[in-house]
């Protein structure tokens, strides 16, 4: 990849300044509750580093992978659970972490899944919203930040596994 190939769309100053005001809210709308917080697996792992440490009340942290048939720049069709929390779900207030919610069918899927689990809430905080793109509604409750269109990598956000390891975001001119 050239240099010419990406562009900068946020840095890891504005990426670190916003998860700090996310973690905020999390922490003032949780006080006094149990927080179970999953990241979605594997483009969450950076977000949800920087994000549990900018949250200041008592939590616990998981995990779940899933797959999306038809992989390249966006999902397709059917989710399949890969790998499961290892915590149980039911009455648990569950924040699920994700890195971008594009046309949205994942994280349907996802908050389904913990409904069904028997979770007594379920929120999704995103880091990207990439509403536009948007099929299957879903209601992002802690949205880091609105980006209109492209496909980005860094900051967890891969393309075929590279680029996860970029402390900022880009986006890949695909083109
Ligand atoms: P959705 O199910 O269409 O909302 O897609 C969510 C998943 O698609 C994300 O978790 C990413 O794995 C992938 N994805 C969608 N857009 C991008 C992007 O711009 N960069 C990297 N991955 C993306």
């Amino acid at each position: 990849m050239h240099s010419t190939d990406k562009e900068l769309v946020l840095s890891s100053t504005e990426i670190h300044d916003r998860i700090q005001e996310l973690g905020k809210a999390i922490a003032d709308d949780y006080q006094g509750k149990e927080l179970v917080v999953i990241g979605v697996l594997k483009g969450a792992f950076v977000f949800m580093a920087d994000l549990v440490r900018a949250i200041s009340i008592p939590l616990s942290t998981d995990f779940i992978q899933v797959s999306s048939y038809g992989s390249g720049s966006s999902s397709s069709g059917e989710i399949t659970l890969v790998t499961s929390p290892a915590q149980a779900i039911k009455e648990q207030h569950i924040l699920l972490v994700e890195d971008i919610v594009d046309t949205g069918l994942t994280m349907r899927w996802l908050k389904q899944h913990f409904e069904k689990e028997g979770a007594a809430s379920v929120r999704i905080c995103s880091l990207i919203d990439k509403s536009e793109r948007r099929e299957h509604s879903i209601t992002i409750d802690y949205p880091g930040f609105p980006i209109s269109e492209g496909f980005l990598i860094g900051y967890g956000l891969d393309y075929d596994e590279k680029y996860r390891n970029l402390p900022a975001i880009y986006h890949l001119n695909l083109g």
